[in-house]
């Protein structure tokens, strides 16, 4: 290309290069430009006043949640992270693809280690065929809990939505909130061989809202235009739970999950699994007056403990008398457990053919695999006491009997890159070692896969071969809807159900025609999902349970995706300033 003109802006106090080229302006018609959007994000302790006390957190540029970073398809990020906090880190951009860019997907050891204390690391990577709600957020220990901002990308100049054009549009963050320090916590979890701990409060936006104590004040309001149509671009950024969402007298239409548009789909209730987004249009059609909306958790495993407690917000009409004088109306949210609630809405879902960026089901499947997926215990090392289920033991979680550990000297990308031996083995089992009663509850104790082998088996992949897997959830130690999410790829949802996945029946009910896409999937709680993806982009692809309670006791596993056979599908090398180990 040739020497680009720049021009200067300055668009909502960012600083915005837009790269018109000349040269590609006189071979297509068409205006061609792409915006460089460039942020420098300060990470250091923040204190804050939550739930009637000062908290010391690890926040970015001195907000809760970080700033929210707004581009179109085809700009290109720079994101500059200064480690200004006493905790090591990384940065991941939930969803994005890093098409070329593995180097600055981010997960901890993964992709690279981390940016030590006094130290940075810039993030370059373009957006290619992507356009939604994505959102970024810390991939180091537990400090995503305060550290996590919301990535709009909408479409390129010229092109629009593919639906009616909102008045507005609104980011939603739902997120968790400890009264403590949540790496101090998560290590004594970890040491303790416990799960996570529980949390004190949900939050939209940041604030937990009226229903906790000396939050009156600390509530979410969104002000609203009677007749209006709003988008309300929907994450959760919490950090251990499924969560239940819903605004009392109002209908929403989805239009879109994990930045995927979706057949309009109408409902009263969203549940959104760890790290999911969803894009639902929502009109102002009720009398003018105030309306609550509300979160509160998912819980589909039976007996354990959670953080049973309610964040709200407020839509206050124009017009309305101030809300706190009228109580505003409150939603219903279903039960706690309401699996079926989950699952009809879960299922609803389909992927608009045809719309911007869709892709067919790849119908010619290179590797298959069916993975177990669920909890497991480890053996206590001598000299300590863990407090795990049951005592004596360590808290544990595998795909298919693999307790996942990332390697502690280089990262899984550095050790592929430059061939380095000893790091990593590409024997990722594609079964379970033996077959079982998966669902069963009652099994349980001595059982198939309750002791899990650490280790660090990944899934080698040729480049642009396609992978189905089925992961099935066991009812080890106790069955549980774990939100599975996959970097580098969407996949498509081809099918999900409860009990043991069945060849021969379940086959039949796949979906090959306008499965969903996404990137995170709730898997049904003593249930499976089937999934289907093409590794088109090299590199190494991390693939997680999004609670980070389950992250580190291994609930893991990754693929590292080969080079394709052009310069234009070969991983460039790392950049000069990614971290050292
Ligand atoms: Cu939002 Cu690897 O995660």
């Amino acid at each position: 290309m040739t020497s680009p003109s720049v021009i200067y802006s300055i668009e909502m106090g960012r600083l915005v290069f837009l790269f018109a080229s000349s040269l590609l302006l006189m071979v297509a018609a068409t205006t061609v430009s792409a915006a460089i959007v460039e942020h420098s994000f300060n990470v250091q302790n923040l204190t804050v006043n939550r739930l009637c006390n000062r908290h010391v957190i690890t926040a970015a540029n001195g907000r809760l949640p970080g700033p929210s970073i707004r581009a179109r398809e085809g700009d290109t990020l720079i994101i500059h992270v200064f480690n200004k906090s006493p905790y090591n880190l990384t940065i991941h951009w939930h969803g994005i693809h890093q098409m070329l860019s593995a180097w600055a997907d981010g997960p901890d050891m993964i992709t690279q280690c981390p940016i030590r204390p006094g130290n940075k690391y810039t993030y370059k990577f373009k957006i290619i065929k992507q356009e939604g709600t994505f959102w970024w957020h810390s991939h180091t220990s537990t400090l995503r809990a305060t550290l996590y901002g919301a990535i709009i990308i909408r479409p390129r100049a010229g092109s629009s939505y593919p639906f009616p054009k909102p008045y507005r549009e609104v980011p939603i963050l739902l997120g968790e909130w400890w009264n403590g320090n949540v790496v101090d916590m998560a290590n004594q979890a970890l040491a303790h061989g416990t799960g996570p701990n529980i949390s004190d409060a949900y939050t939209i936006n940041g604030w937990p809202g009226d229903l906790y104590p000396c939050s009156q004040n600390q509530m979410y309001k969104l002000k609203v235009k009677q007749g209006k149509t709003y988008l309300l671009r929907i994450t959760n950024a919490a950090v251990d739970n499924n969560l239940f969402y819903k605004i009392a007298n109002h209908k929403m239409i989805v239009v879109a999950v994990d930045a995927r548009y979706t057949n309009p789909y109408v409902t009263d209730v969203l549940v959104v699994a760890s790290g999911q987004t969803i894009d639902v249009l929502l009109t102002a059609d009720q009398p003018i007056g105030s309306y609550y909306m509300a979160a509160r958790a998912y819980a589909s495993a039976a007996g354990l403990e959670f953080d049973s407690t309610t964040t709200r917000g407020v839509i206050v009409y124009e017009g309305a008398p101030s809300w706190t004088s009228r109580t505003p109306l409150i939603p219903v949210l279903p039960a706690f457990n309401d699996t079926p609630t989950a699952h009809k809405f879960s299922t609803s879902l389909t992927a608009l053919v045809g719309g911007p960026h869709w892709e067919p089901v790849p119908l010619k499947v290179d590797h298959k695999m069916f993975v177990t997926i669920g909890m497991a215990l480890d053996v206590c090392p001598s000299n300590t006491t863990c407090q795990g289920p049951p005592v004596g033991a360590k808290l544990s979680a595998s795909m298919n009997n693999v307790s996942f550990v990332p390697p502690s000297s280089l990262s899984l990308l550095q050790a592929f890159f430059f061939n380095v031996r000893g790091v990593y083995t590409t024997d990722f089992p594609v079964k379970p070692p033996v077959q079982f009663d998966y669902t069963n509850p009652s099994i349980n104790g001595d059982r198939p896969l309750l002791f899990a082998p650490k280790g660090t088996r990944i899934t080698k992949l040729k480049f642009n071969s396609t992978v189905e897997m089925v992961m099935q959830n066991t009812a080890i130690i106790g069955a549980e809807n774990h939100p599975m999410h996959l970097h580098g790829f969407d996949f498509h949802v081809l099918a999900q159900g409860f009990g043991n996945f069945n060849p021969a029946t379940d086959t039949l009910k796949y979906n090959l025609f306008n499965p969903q896409i996404r990137h995170t999937i709730g898997v049904p709680v003593g249930g499976w999902a089937v999934i289907r993806f093409v590794a088109n982009n090299p590199g190494v692809w991390f693939m997680h349970c999004h609670f980070d309670g389950h992250l580190p006791i291994g609930l893991a596993t990754a693929f590292v995706v080969e080079n394709g056979p052009t310069p234009e599908t070969t991983l460039p090398p790392p950049p000069v300033d990614l971290p050292q180990c």
